[in-house]
């Protein structure tokens, strides 16, 4: 049934990336979310959609089909889909008027940090159709986002909750649009204009979600896993730290690591000081701060956003934004950094069974350096995330 509802309810009402927006140009784009086909096109006006990727005639899968004349075709009989997901032309019938029930299940769509964010949660798109509010967003090039990024800094924070209004220009606040989604999660180093934002990934990793956010929040892994960059086997011990619950997740905070090589500028090995929140179910941030004068950089700083789909419930696509106080080096560079960092976790991620994350506390062992992980887990168990998780 096209307009069943959809399972995962507490899951569907947090925004969740599904795409780079520079990958949807001017094909559809097939992905999929909490076991969800979605198509993701882009209209004339530059807009970006994101409905259910099955037609409501016989359905085919749309993102098969193309985009003629600011709409969506269906590749089967030819229908095709206004951006509002009304079916306004039926090939077969040409003067037939197609009734409203003749719709793509269309879900809301905001941009934020260069990626297509969805709620599928029913009656959000509805909402913010309601209110006027369109994603258009240059995709233009990295360099141009680089360029622009300066200036648009200072807006930056109401942007992270926000809807993009007409090119430009900033909508109304997130809160304001629908009170039923999730805010987005925040991610404060995106309004830091001192600092440089570039995404890395996607990366498609086999297990799921929540077992991604808590290698990230992981530090007792540092020497085994990342030795030689971000620790060391003869120095594995991780000092106690706190932990504070938040209505988003959790914070971690006084965390601290030797690291030989904390970042691409690195001269030396240095005591690195990391802050770790978690702000959404699939969602996390550090911040780093290595000692004064243990790189090339002055002043360096680093805020890794920690972006993930959760395609299945052992499939997810992540993509890490890095917010970081170089403004200079080339982007490849920095994000090769994160490249070596990140395929150092993967094989170990995917070979973790069971590959949910188990939320039972008799199920795995657990010792004092896992408390973040502990809190990660605890939150997930409050606020009924199952997908993902056993
Ligand atoms: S299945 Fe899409 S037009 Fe027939
Ligand atoms: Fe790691």
């Amino acid at each position: 049934m096209l307009n069943a509802p959809l399972p995962h309810p507490v899951e569907s009402a947090h925004w969740h990336p599904v795409a780079a927006l520079t990958e949807v140009q001017a094909q559809p784009v097939a992905v999929q979310l909490l076991d969800q086909s979605l198509v993701v096109w882009r209209d004339e006006a530059g807009a970006v959609h994101a409905w259910a990727d099955q037609c409501p005639h016989r359905g085919a899968r749309l993102s098969l089909g193309r985009v003629c004349a600011g709409r969506l075709e269906c590749p089967y009989h030819g229908w095709q889909f206004a951006p509002s997901g009304q079916c306004v032309r039926i090939p077969a019938l040409p003067d037939f008027v197609p009734p409203a029930g003749h719709a793509a299940r269309v879900f809301a769509v905001q941009i934020w940090c260069e990626l297509v964010w969805v709620c599928l949660q029913p009656g959000v798109a509805a909402d913010f159709a309601l209110q006027g509010a369109q994603n258009i967003q240059d995709s233009g090039d990295a360099q141009a986002t680089q360029a622009t990024q300066a200036t648009q800094a200072t807006q930056a924070t109401q942007a992270t909750q926000e809807v993009q209004g007409t090119q430009g220009t900033q909508g109304a606040p997130d809160a304001t649009v629908h009170s039923s989604a999730r805010p987005l999660p925040q991610f404060e180093a995106e309004a830091d204009a001192r600092l440089r934002k570039i995404n890395c990934g996607p990366y498609d990793v086999s297990t799921s979600a929540p077992r991604i956010v808590e290698n990230f929040l992981d530090m007792a892994h540092f020497g085994f896993v990342h030795a030689g960059w971000l620790g060391a086997r003869d120095t594995p011990e991780i000092p106690d730290y706190q932990v504070e619950p938040t209505p988003t997740g959790l914070v971690a905070s006084g965390c601290k690591a030797w690291q030989p090589q904390s970042n691409l500028h690195s001269t030396r090995g240095a005591l690195v000081e990391y802050r770790y929140e978690v702000s959404g179910p699939y969602t996390a941030v550090l911040t780093k701060v290595p000692e004064a004068g243990s790189t090339t950089v002055q002043g360096w700083r680093e805020s890794i956003a920690l972006f993930i789909c959760p395609m299945g419930p052992e499939r997810s696509r992540v993509w890490f934004r890095l917010a970081v106080a170089d403004f200079a080096t080339d982007a490849a560079q920095l994000q090769a950094f994160q490249h070596t960092i990140f395929t150092q976790d993967q094989p170990v991620l995917e070979s973790q069974r069971p590959a949910c994350l188990p939320l039972d506390v008799r199920a795995e062992a657990h010792t004092a350096a896992d408390k973040a992980s502990a809190a990660y887990r605890r939150f997930l168990r409050q606020v009924g995330i199952r997908f993902g998780t056993c």
